[in-house]
């Protein structure tokens, strides 16, 4: 179930390259184009050429929460190529906001993120499935948005954050998995969300927003204690 649409051994981004047909197409074959280009659109979407594993829907929908919620630290588990990192740094840099963008990944190797590009980002390399992992980040400043984009360890990664970290109007966002998980294990997917009814809502706007941020957006309701 964790096989990531676009990720693989190359996490460098190449410029597309249709398949076996010409990129400039001649006007007097306009009505015959195929509008099927012959090549994945997911592994072509990138930010200042890192490739970056968030479709455009996606990346509006991102860019209003930030607007909305102007957080101080963005949180990512799942690095891959890192484009999203610089992207929501750059994002939060535009919008006026003093954010930290901590990313964390067990493996760092494939991190594309020039030493140049680095600040206002941290990066850890460690396994999601240790929850030691996470103690840093009881140091982070709120607002705060947590994106799970490594998949693993997830609810128990969930209840930490309720239990250590997030603070009200703070997000938990799941990406990409939830419509995997409600189809496998439907009645195991609602108990484990209902586990947490008294802390977290889901906010309808953004789990409404996009196919990968499919009714995974959650919002903490109550402070922790
Ligand atoms: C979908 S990619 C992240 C894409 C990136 N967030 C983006 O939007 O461009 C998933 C990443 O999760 C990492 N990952 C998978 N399992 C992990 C684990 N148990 N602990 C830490 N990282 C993990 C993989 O190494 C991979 O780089």
């Amino acid at each position: 179930m964790n096989i990531f649409r676009g990720v693989g051994e190359d996490p460098v981004y190449h410029p597309p390259v249709l398949d076996g047909r010409p990129r400039e197409w001649p006007l007097d074959e306009w009505a015959e184009a195929p509008r099927d280009l012959g090549f994945a659109d997911f592994a072509r979407y990138q930010w200042r050429g890192l490739r970056m594993l968030k479709d455009p829907d996606t990346q509006a929908a991102y860019h209003d929460l930030l607007w909305e919620v102007r957080p101080r630290t963005v949180v990512e588990l799942g690095v891959y190529s890192g484009g999203s990192l610089v992207w929501f740094r750059d994002l939060t840099r535009l919008m006026g906001i003093d954010c930290e963008v901590i990313g964390i990944d067990r493996d760092l190797s494939r991190c594309q993120i020039p030493p140049a590009e680095k600040s206002g980002i941290t990066l850890y390399e460690a396994d999601c499935a240790a929850l030691e992992t996470f103690e840093p980040l009881r140091e982070a400043a709120h607002p705060l948005v947590f994106i799970d984009d490594a998949h693993s360890n997830t609810f128990n990664i969930m209840k930490w954050a309720v239990d250590h970290l997030l603070e009200q109007g703070d997000y938990f966002i799941i990406e990409d998995m939830i419509p995997y998980w409600n189809r496998y294990s439907p009645k195991l997917l609602a108990q484990y969300l209902a586990a947490f009814r008294d802390v977290l809502t889901m906010d309808m706007v953004y789990a409404n927003a996009s196919p990968q941020l499919d009714r995974g957006v959650f919002r903490r309701s109550a402070t922790k204690e």
